[in-house]
C-alpha cells in the first residue's frame, strides 16, 4: 500500500519514526512528508533512512513529477502524526502552503490524524471546532491519549502510541468488520415531542446524532437495523435512510415510539434505546391553540402524566437471548456522582448495558463528540468511550458483542 505519513512540528515527531518503521516492516511503501517545523525535531536523513524513500518538505522540489499533487493522488492512506494544533487548523481550512497541505488536498484516500499538543491547546474552542470539522469530513482521529506531556504536566494531549496509530489507520483502510452480521437490531434515536396543542409541544434537545451513529455502526458491521427516529433533522438522518441495511420508521410522541419499538422488539436480537423519550405528556391535549386566556394571570399550569417506561418494559418482556441497551443522560457536576446515578439507574432498569453520559447546556446534545461510561446491570463498568459519536457507537457494539459471547 502507498502510505503518506505527514509529520508536523511537535516533540512527538520522534515517536512517528516508529510509526514509519512499523509500516515499512509490514511491507508498505511509505512516503514521509514533514512540515518545515517537523524537520527541526527530526531531520530528513532519519525519515529517508527509515522510510527508504526520498523526503522533501517543499512544493518546489521534484517539480517535474508534480510532486505537490502526485503524492496525494497516489496515496491509499494518509497518516498525519503528530498533528499539531496548527496543522489541524490548516487542514480544517484547506490551507495548502506546503507539501503536506497540497498532498492533503489532492488525496481522496482515507486520512488518519494523531493529534498531539498541550491540554490547553487541545481544549481551545478553535481546536475543538477544527476537530469537529475534520471529523465531519471523514478524517479519523486517533487519540490524543491522557498522560504525561512535554512540560512535565499531564492531561489529554499526548500522541497515541505508534502501534495504536498504525492499527487504527490500517483498520480504516480495511473497513469495518462484519462482526454483527446476522443480527437483527432495533435502535431508537432523537427526541420525542409531546403535544400541548396543535402548534406547541414539549420537546428536548436531543439531535439524534448518537442514536443514528449507533444504527449506522451496526449496519456497517453487518446487522439488519430497524431505526425508529423520533424528531431528527433530515440532514442528520440522511446517511441512515440511504443505508441498504437500515429501515427507518418515524415516531413523534413517546407513545408512538413505544408502539413502534413494541412491534419490532419481539424479533430483535438487540434493542438500543438511544432516543430521548419524554417522561411526561400533557394530560389533556387541547384541540385548539391555547390562548393567553387559558392562563391564570401570568401563570399557565399544564397537567402532566407519566409516560410508560419503555426501557423497563423492554427488559421485562424481552425474549430469551435478546440484549437490551439503554442510555441515561445525567447532569451531575463530577464523575463520581455521574457514576453513582448511573449505577442506581442501571439497577432500576435492569438493561444489559446502560450508556451513561453527562449532558448540560453545552455537553452531550447536538455536538459531534460524546463521552460515555458503559455499565452492566450489576453496576460494573464494562468500558468507557470518548470521541466522535461513531467511535462511541462502535465501543457500544464491542461491549454488546462481549456480553453476548459471555452469555453463550
Ligand atoms: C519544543 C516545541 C514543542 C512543540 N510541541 C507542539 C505540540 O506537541 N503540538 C503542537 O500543536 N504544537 C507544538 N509546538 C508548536 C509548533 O511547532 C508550532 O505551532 C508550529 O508552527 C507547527 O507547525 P506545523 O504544524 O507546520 O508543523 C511545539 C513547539 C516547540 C518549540
Amino acid at each position: 500500500m502507498f502510505v503518506v505519513v505527514g509529520v508536523t512540528g511537535g516533540i512527538a515527531a520522534y515517536k512517528t519514526v516508529h510509526v514509519v518503521r512499523l509500516l515499512v516492516k509490514e511491507g508498505h511503501d511509505v512516503h514521509v512528508v514533514p512540515t518545515a517545523d517537523a524537520v527541526r525535531f527530526v531531520g530528513l536523513p532519519t525519515w529517508e533512512a527509515i522510510s527508504r524513500n526520498p523526503v522533501t518538505t517543499s512544493v518546489h522540489e521534484d517539480v517535474a513529477r508534480v510532486r505537490h499533487v502526485a503524492l496525494g493522488q497516489s496515496a491509499d492512506l494518509v497518516i498525519v502524526a503528530p498533528a499539531t494544533a496548527n496543522t489541524l487548523a490548516k487542514m480544517a481550512t484547506g490551507l495548502a502552503d506546503d507539501l503536506l497541505g497540497t498532498t492533503l488536498l489532492a488525496t481522496t484516500a482515507p486520512v488518519v490524524a494523531a493529534p498531539a499538543m498541550h491540554t490547553e491547546m487541545w481544549r481551545h474552542p478553535a481546536t475543538v471546532r477544527n476537530v469537529e470539522t475534520l471529523r465531519e469530513r471523514g478524517v479519523v482521529l486517533v487519540g490524543p491519549d491522557d498522560g504525561a506531556l512535554t512540560g512535565g504536566d499531564s492531561g489529554p494531549g499526548r500522541m497515541s502510541e505508534p502501534e495504536a496509530i498504525v492499527a487504527a489507520a490500517l483498520a480504516v483502510v480495511a473497513g469495518p468488520p462484519a462482526d454483527l452480521s446476522g443480527l437483527r437490531v432495533v435502535v431508537t434515536a432523537g427526541g420525542t415531542r409531546e403535544p400541548i396543542d396543535p402548534v406547541r409541544f414539549i420537546g428536548n434537545r436531543s439531535s439524534g446524532k448518537q442514536g443514528i451513529a449507533v444504527a449506522l455502526a451496526a449496519a456497517d458491521r453487518g446487522a439488519e437495523v430497524a431505526l425508529i427516529a423520533a424528531h431528527v433533522d433530515e440532514g442528520v438522518l440522511a446517511a441512515a435512510s440511504a443505508h441498504p441495511r437500515v429501515g427507518v420508521t418515524r415516531a413523534g410522541t413517546a407513545a408512538e415510539l413505544a408502539e413502534a419499538v413494541g412491534e419490532r422488539a419481539a424479533s430483535a436480537d438487540v434493542v438500543v434505546m438511544a432516543a430521548a423519550v419524554a417522561d411526561y405528556r400533557v394530560a389533556e391535549v387541547s384541540d385548539a391553540k391555547l390562548s393567553k386566556d387559558a392562563a391564570d394571570g401570568t401563570r399557565l399550569t399544564l397537567d402532566l402524566v407519566e409516560n410508560d417506561d419503555i426501557l423497563a418494559r423492554l427488559v421485562r418482556e424481552r425474549p430469551e437471548g435478546q440484549t437490551v441497551v439503554g442510555f441515561a443522560a445525567e447532569t451531575p457536576v463530577d464523575g463520581e456522582t455521574l457514576l453513582d446515578r448511573g449505577r442506581r439507574k442501571a439497577a432500576r432498569k435492569g438493561a444489559d448495558v446502560l450508556a451513561v453520559n453527562r449532558v448540560g447546556w453545552s455537553e452531550g446534545f447536538e455536538s459531534d463528540g460524546n463521552e460515555v461510561v458503559l455499565l452492566a446491570a450489576a453496576g460494573d463498568v464494562i468500558a468507557t468511550a470518548a470521541g466522535s459519536k461513531r467511535e462511541v457507537a462502535d465501543a457500544l457494539w464491542d461491549a454488546v458483542l462481549g456480553i453476548r459471547s459471555e452469555a453463550v
